[in-house]
């Protein structure tokens, strides 16, 4: 476990990643009932944007300092969750998604985050001090399957791997199918990098052969041709994003791909169902 995503935060990737969680977990608050949050790759919960880490990578740059460049109403809710880690000023911290989804959190709502390195983990319990989320440190696949069913009847699962491990996909497809089996009507959400677009295409076929009925694939290309071997963009499978989500999903896509586009480049980004 070598992935440490202090170097990584804030990048375009967590743009789109984390205004798509918050944009679904009130479409499903839109309802009463309790919910369960369950983060299967956590990370430290809370970043420094001008640490050594991120300073070397700077990729803050072309993520979250561009979605706060851009005044798109759109991205609102997504600036206001950064907003609440610095206190109203320009962004120095960046909240990860146990944060985010702590902020998200009503009375009725449980939070379960889990991360497995030593140094993230005990840095996560730093962060979530205060909070209602419980902590874990146990192997991903493990802890998603165990959590399931959720004690609510309703709940979201966050599937947020660094992909070091070769079999990565294939956990995930495995461990997915077998939660799929417990828990056939809750909401998951997958997180993947797009390199090639042929290793994408093979998990989709793969995926799509579990006999899921509903997943929404939202992938964000950033560049307007590949570049070969290098991260092109990334993207979400939903399974059984709600309603209210979906439909108005394509209005805050366009305002991620416009805020987020590279320079010289439009890039592109969908959400297009796995089974038509
Ligand atoms: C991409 S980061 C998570 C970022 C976080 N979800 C966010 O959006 O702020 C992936 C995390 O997964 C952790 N990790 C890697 N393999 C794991 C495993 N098998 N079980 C639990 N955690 C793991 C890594 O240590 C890393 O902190």
């Amino acid at each position: 476990m070598n992935y440490r995503h202090s170097f990584h935060a804030g990048n375009s990737a967590d743009v789109v990643k984390h205004s798509l969680l918050i944009a679904l977990v009130q479409a499903l608050q839109h309802k009463p009932g309790a919910l369960t949050l369950i983060d299967t790759h956590a990370g430290c919960g809370l970043y420094d944007l001008e640490g050594d880490e991120a300073g070397r990578t700077g990729e803050a740059a072309q993520g979250v300092l561009r979605a706060f460049a851009d005044r798109n109403p759109l991205l609102n809710d997504y600036r206001a969750a950064v907003n609440a880690v610095n206190g109203g000023n320009d962004p120095r911290l960046y909240p990860g998604s146990p944060q985010i989804l702590s902020q998200l959190l009503r009375p009725q709502d449980a939070l379960i985050l889990n991360e497995k390195h030593p140094d993230d983990a005990y840095a996560l319990r730093g962060a979530m001090r205060g909070t209602p989320a419980a902590v874990h440190e146990r192997d991903a696949y493990e802890l998603w399957l165990a959590m399931l069913p959720t004690r609510t009847p309703r709940g979201v699962v966050v599937v947020d791997p660094p992909y070091e491990q070769t079999d990565e996909r294939a956990r995930i497809t495995t461990t997915l199918a077998a939660a799929h089996r417990k828990w056939a009507h809750g909401v998951t959400v997958i997180w993947y990098p797009l390199k090639d677009r042929a290793t994408h295409r093979r998990w989709k076929e793969q995926l799509g052969k579990l006999g899921i009925p509903k997943i929404l694939c939202v992938e964000h290309w950033l560049y307007d041709e590949d570049q070969p071997g290098i991260y092109n963009g990334a993207g979400l499978f939903i399974v059984n994003p709600p309603y209210a989500f979906a439909q108005g999903l394509p209005p805050l896509l366009e305002s991620l791909r416009a805020a987020l586009a590279p320079e010289g480049h439009r890039g592109e980004i969908s959400a297009d169902w796995l089974h038509d």
